[in-house]
């Protein structure tokens, strides 16, 4: 079977001055600045959004914010709107990363709320659920990845127009260097892939995208991405390491190659 488009993001977090940013941004360009499948998407702070998107405008690399506001504009002092984003060139954002979730301490209910918002105003999202170490282990993972799926995605139709791609982040693979293992993150894609062809329907699930985020680099990438129901990733640290990063792109690179010469080849 020919694998779904596959998206590999580089979430920036809050790191970059606009000098580094444009700097990272511009040794990207170089090494991976022409590769158009998979889709690279880099998320790189707010302030930084339009600087980067001179660097990269003229390659295939995508450009998206690590967040956006639920509301469209008005008296919402220090928020971004989806609007903003897409007037400085972001295609694409993230809702519900862990960070929010257990930092800033955001809902379902926001996430939900800044999800249709950005569907409505055409961004492409990148929804990002996982569970918790102590959910874990206590079994609670196909649960919390239910409930956050469900809550996040109510009312939300079908996507259409915009995309929208899952990103399945445990929360204890984040930023710690331990990643999950492949079987682990397939089984949890596998169950979010059933989860979505329950919620809408065998097609739209067969051609969701979903990451996998915690802790990737190069040296685990190809493993985990290799793996049935992994269709890209959503890289933190190593994004930041424009060498590791383009690494990592080449497998996904690498193993998008090898499905086409198998289906070619059949
Ligand atoms: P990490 O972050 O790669 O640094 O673990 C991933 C993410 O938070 O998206």
């Amino acid at each position: 079977m020919s694998r779904r488009s596959a998206v590999i993001g580089g979430n920036w977090k809050m790191n970059t001055t606009l000098a580094e940013a444009t700097e990272l941004a511009a040794e990207l360009t170089t090494r991976i600045g022409s590769v158009g499948h998979p889709d690279v998407v880099i998320f790189p702070p707010f302030p930084n959004l339009h600087a980067v998107d001179t660097v990269i405008r003229d390659t295939r690399l995508q450009l998206g914010a690590q967040d956006v506001f639920w509301a469209e504009k008005g008296a919402y002092t220090g928020e971004v709107s989806a609007a903003m984003l897409k007037s400085v060139g972001a295609r694409w954002v993230i809702v519900g990363h862990s960070e929010r979730r257990h930092i800033i301490g955001e809902s379902d209910e926001v996430v939900n709320a800044k999800l249709r918002l950005a569907l409505s105003t055409g961004l492409d999202v990148v929804l990002a659920v996982g569970e918790t170490e102590s959910q874990r282990e206590a079994n609670e993972t196909q649960y919390v990845l239910a409930s956050q799926l469900g809550r996040s995605l109510d009312g939300v139709d079908k996507p259409a127009g915009a995309r929208l791609v899952i990103a399945y982040e445990p929360v204890w693979a984040i930023g710690t260097g331990r990643t999950a293992t492949p079987e682990q993150a397939q089984a949890a894609h596998a169950f979010i892939r059933a989860w979505l062809g329950d919620r809408w329907s065998y097609e739209v699930a067969a051609g969701t995208s979903i990451q996998y985020g915690g802790s990737v680099s190069a040296a685990n990438a190809f493993d985990l991405l290799a793996q049935p129901d992994i269709d890209g990733a959503l890289v933190g640290g190593a994004s930041l390491k424009a060498e590791e990063f383009a690494s990592i792109v080449m497998a996904q690179r690498e193993l998008l190659e090898n499905d086409r010469s198998d289906t070619i080849g059949s």
